[in-house]
């Protein structure tokens, strides 16, 4: 695998449509990610159906912008990669089809990357000499998970063990369904970030779950804010949307920082769609700085989905595993190791 260079990769598990080019899991040479959040934003939420036909639109020209930005042809590429799972299945099988297709005519490796990975492997694109332990929190619209990463290298790839996870909700579930109850529209993350600049996040003293040590739950809080916000209708939205973000934050950050703690992390690692929140990157850093400890904190379009990180995750995985048989299928529901 020593010739595998440069990788095309593709990302279609859910309302994104994005390719990227990226050399030795580390240089971005081009990231497009086309959003299909106005196709979906009346229906307040992703509708699967939607979201399959629209990759099917957008695949092609995606993948023409990233190899025409990086100024390559598909004979330069040494690698195709797609996300595999977790996702939906319609809109998964459109990055996987293509990516094979392309593995096919170029007669180069296809890798079948597992999302979760992916997000983690974002921090290496803005980092790239990241030295383990590392203390890491994925947190998305569908997954909420400690990760320690306990070694990496280039040749082995990394051995990390997932140490706590929601056992309700996922965090940017939190965020979308109390923003959709504020009315604050879809995707909710980024309108209760925006808002919650203009409160108090001190305003609602909200619970803070603790569930086990390092797990997560988020549902009893969106029931505290649906209820808060009935009794007191008059209180203003900014407050209601400052002090749940800060309730999120704290227990993310927490959590974090116990599970850096028992492995003796030197540095606090984010990723996912909710780790481009303001409020939960600056706590973070403020956390990492008290502790002594780095805090690397993804560039916020390498923590929401994008092509990239798939393509820093398969570099890895093809040097560690060799390629994916073009007979492997997708897996919707695929977990991190
Ligand atoms: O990783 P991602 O782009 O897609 C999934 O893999 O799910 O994460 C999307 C989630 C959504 O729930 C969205 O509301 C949340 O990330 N999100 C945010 C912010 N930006 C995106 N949550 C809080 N603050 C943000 N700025
Ligand atoms: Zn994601």
């Amino acid at each position: 695998m020593e010739t595998v260079k440069t990788i095309l990769a593709l990302e279609t598990s859910c309302d994104e449509t994005a390719a990227a080019v990226v050399d030795n899991g580390r240089r971005v040479r081009s990231s497009i990610v086309s959003s299909q959040v106005d196709l979906h934003a009346r229906f307040g939420g992703v509708v699967p159906e939607i979201a399959s036909r629209a990759h099917v639109d957008l695949i092609g020209p995606v993948i023409a912008d990233a190899l025409g930005e990086a100024a390559l042809e598909l004979r330069d590429v040494d690698a195709v990669a797609a996300c595999h799972g977790p996702g939906l299945a319609g809109a998964l099988l459109v990055g996987v089809s293509a990516a094979k297709a392309l593995a096919l005519v170029a007669d180069i490796p296809y890798v079948g990357v597992n999302h979760l990975e992916a997000h983690l492997y974002a921090a290496w694109l803005d980092e790239p000499d990241l030295e383990p332990p590392l203390a890491v929190l994925i947190a998305s619209g569908g997954h909420t998970l400690l990760v320690v990463v306990e070694e990496h290298d280039d040749d082995t790839g990394g051995r990390y063990r997932v140490v706590g996870q929601t056992v309700d909700d996922a965090a940017g579930e939190a965020f979308d369904k109390v923003a959709r109850f504020l009315g604050l529209g879809y995707p909710g993350g980024p309108a209760v970030d925006a808002l919650a600049r203009k409160g108090d996040p001190e305003a609602i003293p909200f619970p803070r779950a603790m569930p086990g040590e390092t797990d997560f739950s988020f549902s009893g809080l969106k029931t505290a804010v649906v209820n808060h916000v009935q009794r007191n209708p008059g209180d203003a939205v900014a407050d209601v949307a400052a002090s749940f973000q800060a309730a999120v934050g704290d227990q993310l950050a927490g959590k974090l920082a116990v599970a850096a703690d028992e492995a003796g992390a030197t540095a606090l690692v984010l990723g996912g769609g909710v780790a481009a929140n303001s409020a939960l990157r600056e706590r973070v850093a403020a956390d990492a700085a008290a502790a002594g400890r780095r805090a690397f904190l993804p560039a916020p379009a390498l923590c929401t989905d994008n092509a990239a990180m798939i393509g820093a995750a398969a570099w890895w995985r093809l040097r560690s595993d060799g390629p994916t048989p073009l007979d492997a299928g997708i897996d919707p529901v695929l977990g991190l190791a």
